[in-house]
């Protein structure tokens, strides 16, 4: 008995000796193990610490190598399920390349779990790359606004669920104008980290007074700790109406001590009078033909359709539905050609109440679509036990605006074209794919 313990602690002591010796190697390829210093440090720069870094909203910080060492079983989990970065945009069909895209590639993945599970060694810190500069989350990204419309201050408790709801204040504007560039910001730093994130809108004072503006208005801008703000494409603005009030959707969770949740927008107008080139529109589209009907146990699918009756050219995506939602896609309906493929898939994500997240297209990639194209929404609700956050499966669910009724549209941000803008981006368009030498795989087709 004796005997057998002291060889197994000269064994311990052998092996550990040989691993302080020679870099880790990966069972199963033979390769040397990746490093923080080298190939981790690089990723979470990139895709994490936006979020993961004292007074942001993640829970931990992942800013340094002791900062990280405990978390990197957790990290090859939530890398390997694609839960982290919040990204839940199908790689595999339709449009690919989307501005600000933090997620990671299969090699990534595969290195931080090769990295984990060699035991999750430091490398040379030498390697590590020069640490990223942050703006601070208080900074206007936009330039000075100007104007800032505040929002009434909202009480978080110390603990408790996460809240969700609206705010509205006033715009005072006695005109109707034009907005060029819009940020949505928390104004303290305690409510920064209560915010996790929070829609904001322009919405009719006689909606608002009917009841009716939770769920409606022209959308303005998205705020998510860690995103950055929005400036318009060149040349394009948001009409903002004299007597529209501005709305917040707000997510809010508590931070362990009582906080007021305090955000402002901010906003940069073209001179008055001025008309840009075009408007950019953003419009909850493509609402399901018929009530939605998601019965017990089920993942049901659903439908709907919204026409669009100018050429235009599509900026941006964002799927909308409540906790059951599980999948939407983006189905592009062109008027028929007679001899051409008619329709397309350029867009599928998997939705996550807990992240409401925006697809904007990058430049080259936006779909410009002729006049009668329609939207096709095709979307599923998951009412299954397997979707942890379905409430109770054994119940039916419809459409509402509670939390727990379901909602299923999509957000599409356009701007709109003239036939002839629209055939000569077309034609620009055709001629850059022509020059570009290796075809792009899964861009939209052209007409
Ligand atoms: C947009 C902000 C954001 C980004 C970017 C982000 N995270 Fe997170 N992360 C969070 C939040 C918030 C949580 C807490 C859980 C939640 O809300 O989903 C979290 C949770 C986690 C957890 C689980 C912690 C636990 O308690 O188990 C891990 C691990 C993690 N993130 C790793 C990463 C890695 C690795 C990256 C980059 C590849 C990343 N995250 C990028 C916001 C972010």
């Amino acid at each position: 008995m004796v005997l057998r313990t002291r060889s197994a602690i000269v064994g311990a002591t052998l092996l550990g000796m040989l691993l302080v010796a020679v870099p880790a190697w990966s069972q199963s390829d033979g390769k040397p193990a990746p490093t923080y210093s080298a190939d981790i440090a690089p990723i979470l720069q990139r895709s994490c610490q936006s979020c993961h870094r004292a007074g942001e909203i993640a829970p931990m910080s992942l800013m340094t190598y002791k900062e990280v060492r405990p978390w990197a079983r957790a990290m090859k989990r939530q890398t390997a399920s694609r839960s982290m970065p919040p990204w839940h945009y199908d790689k595999t069909i339709g449009v690919q390349h989307l501005k600000d895209d933090p997620s990671l590639s299969d090699a990534e993945i595969d290195m931080i779990a090769r990295w984990a599970d060699a035991g999750a060694p430091e490398g040379n810190p030498a390697d590590v790359p020069k640490a990223r500069a942050f703006k601070n989350f208080n900074d206007w990204q936009i330039g000075e606004p100007d104007m800032v419309v505040k929002f009434p201050a909202y009480p978080v408790p110390a603990a408790g669920p996460d809240l969700y709801g609206d705010l509205l204040a006033e715009i005072p504007i006695d005109e109707d104008r034009y907005i060029q560039a819009i940020q949505t910001r928390s104004s303290t730093p305690e409510s920064h980290k209560v915010v996790h994130h929070a829609l904001s809108y322009a919405v009719s004072r006689d909606a608002v007074q009917k009841g009716m503006a939770g769920e409606g208005g022209a959308f303005l801008v998205e705020y998510a700790s860690g995103k950055n703000a929005e400036v318009y494409p060149e040349g394009t603005g948001v009409l903002l109406q004299k007597g529209q009030m501005a709305r917040l959707s707000y997510h809010l969770h508590s931070v362990g001590k009582e906080t007021r949740a305090e955000v402002e927008l901010g906003i940069k107008f073209y001179p008055k009078g001025f008309v840009p080139k075009h408007v950019r529109w953003s419009r909850q589209l493509a609402q399901p033909t018929s009530p939605l009907d998601i019965p017990a146990n089920t993942i049901a699918r659903s439908d709907g359709y919204t026409q669009l009756h100018k050429p235009a050219r599509i900026i941006a995506f964002q799927p909308h539905m409540h906790n059951l939602g599980k999948r939407q896609c983006l189905e592009l309906i062109y008027p028929s050609s007679g001899t051409r493929m008619n329709s397309e898939i350029v867009s599928c994500a998997n939705f996550n109440n807990n992240w409401h997240l925006t697809y904007n297209y990058a430049d080259d990639t936006q779909p410009l679509v002729p006049a009668g194209t329609v939207l096709h929404n095709i979307q599923w609700h998951d009412n299954t036990k397997d979707n942890p956050r379905a409430l109770d499966p054994k119940n039916w669910v419809g459409d509402g605006q509670r939390t727990i009724d379901e909602m299923g549209f999509f957000w599409v941000g356009w701007i709109e074209l003239t036939e002839e803008e629209y055939q000569q981006q077309l034609a620009e368009r055709r001629e850059r794919q022509k020059r570009a030498t290796s075809s792009d795989a899964g861009q939209q087709q052209q007409r």
